[in-house]
């Protein structure tokens, strides 16, 4: 069955304290998520924070702590990076891999990100991978054109094997925190679109089991209309995982 994710995405935010806070907080609310084998709740924290995370959640299944990219390298003289073996070991389970600010900032390419798949697979962590247009791409009508190519350059290059243990995050650009969000109607669109293009390049069984988040200034008070559409699996929420009451709500809002 294919899994529901509610990922929280918190960049290059929180000090140690406020880290505490967060974990803290998510744990005393825990018995209200809901959460199952079918339902769970993942968090990527800075580096910092991930096996600090990692250890908090153990007790507490389906809540489960995320990298926010990994290194295409194996190992070695590659100071600064941290490789995907590192990450398993500290019992992390997920990886986000190809967010926009990683592409944009970070000159990240296709090639890249296929090694960053690779590694991460290598090393049993599950990829979120991320894909989305910009607005000029929307407004110029080449969306699907531009996640298609963005899914056939990296993620759709793993094996039917390996496919089956990805999830996607589509998430617009123009709306990653802005405060815009896509409406669900476009949301939905996209999402189906994908989940079609995974069915033509894999198979209809992989595409029916794969968990597809939406991403962008997803928050408490318009998750649950999201989260109506067929294709939505989840969301990837940047600014409103910081808010303990907010992140909350939104997990809540996934039924
Ligand atoms: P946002 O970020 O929820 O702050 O828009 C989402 C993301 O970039 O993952």
């Amino acid at each position: 069955m294919r899994k529901k994710i509610i990922a929280g995405n918190w960049k290059m935010n929180a000090t140690k304290d406020e880290a505490v806070t967060i974990v803290n907080g998510l744990i005393a609310n825990y018995s209200d998520f809901g959460l199952s084998e079918n339902k769970i709740v993942v968090v990527a924290s800075p580096f910092p924070y991930i096996h600090y995370c990692a250890s908090m959640f153990a007790k507490f299944p389906n809540l489960v702590a995320a990298a926010q990219n990994c290194s295409e390298f194996e190992k070695g003289a590659y100071t600064g990076e941290v490789s995907a073996e590192i990450i398993a070991s500290l019992y992390v389970e997920y990886v986000i891999i190809g967010h926009s600010e990683r592409r944009q900032y970070f000159k990240e390419t296709d090639e890249q990100l296929l090694l960053k798949i690779n590694q991460a697979q290598n090393h049993n962590l599950i990829p979120i991978f991320c894909v989305g247009e910009t607005l000029e791409t929307r407004d110029n009508n080449k969306h699907f054109e531009f996640v298609k190519e963005q899914l056939e350059n990296a993620i759709f290059k793993v094996n039917e094997n390996d496919i089956k243990n990805c999830v996607i995050a589509y998430e617009p650009i123009w709306a990653i925190g802005t405060g815009v969000t896509a409406s669900p109607a476009q949301a939905q669109e996209m999402h189906a679109f994908i989940r079609e293009q995974v069915s033509a390049k894999f198979n209809g069984e992989t595409a029916k089991e794969m968990s597809i988040l939406y991403g962008g200034s997803v928050n408490a008070a318009n998750a649950a209309e999201l989260f109506t559409c067929a294709d939505i699996d989840g969301a990837l929420v940047g600014g409103a995982s910081l808010k303990v009451d907010d992140f909350s709500t939104i997990i809540k809002a996934m039924k």
